[in-house]
């Protein structure tokens, strides 16, 4: 099905001016796609201004939660095109966390169509700097407006871009989280769903009180393996082996997660996924067994871990990323921003940035 462009849309970003400070997700694209679905059936996309939305105050994505999110980033190549990080992975885990929750899935060609105009359009504010992109935020809820809890038949699915800085510099203070869980097995840990997250905002404020910045959650069923972190995957290096923790059903299958997997291994470092015990962690920790910790996601790119605390005190790593933590952000960044050959494919160019 052809997209209709809104000619608002092109003029609105002819008019756009980039501000200079970026932070991440503050700066919003002026332009977004929408698509609709009634009864199963997809409407034509189309890229229109960035709006607020208007909703029924009885749709069901405001009661019982019927939404669930991608994140994916568009990245400026050294020829100044505009490409995309395995988006085909992001639909596929769009998908599967609809049927979670019981919504229509996106059709992965919209899902692409989306995404792709989307950073198409938006080239000129793909920002240039290493580290740097423009992140797309594809979601997707559930509008049918009476109070049943009921799955609906009506489904809105956008994409908006904001042009970012990676979520986090690194040197993160994480806290273990004995107390709260954050989704369970079975429910929707392995989702990318809206309420995973609003479970961890708790745990979140309570520790930034502390002055640590993110909860390292543990897993809902033994209280005792570290699973991740609020929107980041972990690993913890010891010797020359990584270890990270399985796909158990309550942590997100992360993109990135699986791309430093990859890489790692083309690496000559052994990758562990497994149970990691928190206790035994924060033992080796302390006596050095496990040089380097960090997180990865989308959004984060790979951010080191500087302190975990718990209760019974706090396990200090290097301030200054590890050196595996290094190399790996550098290899995906390398692939990611076209200084490096491509040769897992993962890499869509989708055209030539104007300016
Ligand atoms: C991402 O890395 O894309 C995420 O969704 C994490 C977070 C910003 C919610």
């Amino acid at each position: 099905m052809s997209i209709y462009i809104d000619p608002d849309a092109v003029s609105r970003l002819r008019q756009y001016e980039m501000p200079g400070k970026l932070g991440f997700g503050r700066v919003i694209a002026p332009v977004m796609f929408r698509a609709v679905c009634q009864d199963g059936c997809w409407s034509r996309g189309e890229l229109v201004p960035y709006t607020a939305l208007s909703l029924d105050p009885a749709a069901k994505v405001l009661h019982y939660g019927q939404s669930c999110f991608e994140g994916l980033k568009a990245y400026r190549t050294p020829d100044d095109e505009v490409a995309l990080f395995r988006p085909e992975k992001n639909a596929a885990r769009m998908a599967y966390s609809a049927k979670r929750l019981c919504m229509s899935p996106v059709p992965e060609s919209l899902f692409l169509d989306g995404v792709r105009t989307v950073a198409l359009y938006c080239a000129n504010l793909v920002p240039a700097n290493s580290g740097e992109s423009l992140y797309l935020r594809p979601f997707l809820m559930g509008t049918q407006a009476d109070l049943t809890v009921s799955a609906s038949a009506s489904y809105m699915f956008y994409v908006i871009a904001s042009p970012s800085e990676a979520y986090h510099a690194g040197n993160m203070r994480l806290w273990v989280e004995r107390d709260d869980t954050r989704a369970a097995v079975g429910g929707t840990g392995d989702a990318k769903v809206g309420g995973n997250y609003a479970a961890s905002l708790l745990s979140t404020g309570r520790l930034r009180e502390r002055g640590y910045d993110q909860s390292l959650w543990l897993n809902p069923a033994n209280r005792s393996s570290v699973d991740e972190l609020s929107g980041m995957n972990f690993f913890a290096v010891m010797g020359e082996v990584l270890y990270t923790p399985a796909l158990n059903g309550s942590i997100l299958e992360g993109v990135t997660r699986a791309s430093l997997i990859e890489l790692a291994r083309d690496r000559g470092y052994q990758v562990v996924e497994g149970e990691i015990h928190i206790n035994e962690l924060l033992k080796q920790v302390a006596s050095g067994v496990c040089s380097e910790a960090f997180a990865c996601g989308t959004a984060a790119i790979v951010s080191s871990i500087s302190v975990i605390g718990d209760a019974g005190g706090s396990y200090r790593l290097s301030k200054a990323p590890g050196p595996v933590a290094q190399s790996l952000r550098q290899a995906l960044l390398d692939i990611q921003e076209g200084r490096a050959e491509d040769r897992y494919g993962w890499m869509q160019l989708l055209g030539a940035i104007t300016n």
